[in-house]
């Protein structure tokens, strides 16, 4: 048995994809969850999956006295992959507090807990919104960090600045964030998946009920963009290959093998595909018809962006190698696999 590795968010949609990752990996896996956007029946799906059942804890990030007691508990963490954190940007539009309370205070209680527990490895589930519109395509880490949009989009850049700082103080912890572009997809077994609370907010999960017949059609947020066919484009990563890349950052960081005490990598594929293109594909691999409206667009939304991966593939070996059309059939199968379940 390799380390054991805290999976903060572990029942959520990446989370849930990474304990698998890590457990296939050989890693002992103890998840944390408040379950305020996911389920503990999760655990079951990653039982199935991997012959092993993690150990589970519902418990908040910004309960630090409960995330002390958790350590203590569990002596010889060696590192964390912190995925916990609200993420609805429209919500945050609506509740600034509440995104800042959640997603900065638990970073902050997993960074001061860390020392003290002799925990030096810490990943950060960042996100490709950092880069807002970016000036040049493909991204690459070192494009400027643009003001960010939405307070959501705020507390990933925020996050990332305490990692820095707290890092360079000179404190025994050593961070990798990862900006991931748009993970999607489930995992090949359709034992987890997305699990969307309520109207979905993000493309594929509207997509995949849609088909089920469950929404009526889809709207397609504008086709006056300046992109080939006016639809926005995005980078579209499986949740499967970016789930690998965090077990292959742990590596990096418990092999010291980094370069740096904060590394960034951007998660993507390096392919920008447009809302009508991920469309007409879902339809050519599924079979299934999805209604569709072009509607306004959407405030808020990037015209395009994509993600320039080389750095992660160079110095992470690690290529998103999925297709996209697999990735939909494996959103698709998910789906039924939920209507199946009720
Ligand atoms: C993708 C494209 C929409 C829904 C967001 C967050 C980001 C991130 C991932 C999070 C856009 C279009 C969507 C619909 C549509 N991180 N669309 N109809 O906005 O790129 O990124 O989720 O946790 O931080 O901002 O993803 O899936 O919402 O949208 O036309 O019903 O699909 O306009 O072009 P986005 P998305």
């Amino acid at each position: 048995m390799k380390h054991k590795i805290l999976v903060t968010g572990g029942t959520g949609y990446i989370g849930s994809h990474t304990a698998v990752e890590l457990q296939n990996a050989g890693y002992e896996v103890i998840i944390i969850d408040n379950l305020s956007n996911s389920n503990e029946s999760v655990i079951n799906g990653i039982e199935k999956i991997t012959g092993i059942r993690p150990i589970f804890e519902k418990l908040d990030c910004n309960d630090k006295d409960g995330v002390e007691k958790l350590f203590s508990e569990h002596p010889g963490i060696k590192g964390i992959i912190h995925f916990a954190a609200s993420k609805a940007v429209g919500e945050s539009v609506q509740k600034p507090l509440l995104y800042y309370r959640n997603n900065l205070l638990s970073l902050i209680n997993l960074l001061e807990l860390m020392p003290r527990f002799n925990v030096e490895a810490f990943v950060f589930s960042s996100s490709c919104t950092v880069y807002g519109q970016p000036d040049v395509l493909p991204v690459t880490e070192n494009a400027p960090v643009k003001p960010a949009l939405s307070p959501y989009g705020n507390t990933k850049q925020i996050c990332e600045e305490i990692i820095r700082d707290t890092v360079y103080s000179g404190t025994p912890i050593k961070s990798i964030l990862l900006r991931y572009f748009n993970p999607i997809g489930a995992h090949p077994s359709a034992e987890i998946g997305e699990l969307p609370l309520g109207v979905p907010q993000n493309l594929i999960p509207f997509v995949t009920q849609t088909a089920a017949g469950i929404r009526k059609e889809l709207s397609v947020f504008g086709n006056d963009y300046n992109t080939p066919d006016g639809s926005c484009i995005r980078d579209y990563i499986n949740v499967v290959d970016l789930a690998k890349a965090h077990v292959i950052a742990v590596s990096r960081m418990l092999d010291e093998k980094m370069k740096n005490p904060v590394e960034i990598f951007n998660l993507g594929t390096g392919r920008g595909l447009s809302v009508l293109e991920i469309i007409r594909t879902f339809q050519e691999v599924t079979g299934m018809k999805v209604p569709y409206k072009i509607v306004g667009r959407r405030e808020g939304d990037i015209e395009k962006v994509w993600a320039d991966p080389e750095f992660a593939n160079k110095e992470l070996g690690w290529t998103a190698e999925e297709s996209v059309a697999d990735t939909l059939l494996s959103a698709w199968k998910w789906q039924q696999r939920i209507v199946s379940q009720g």
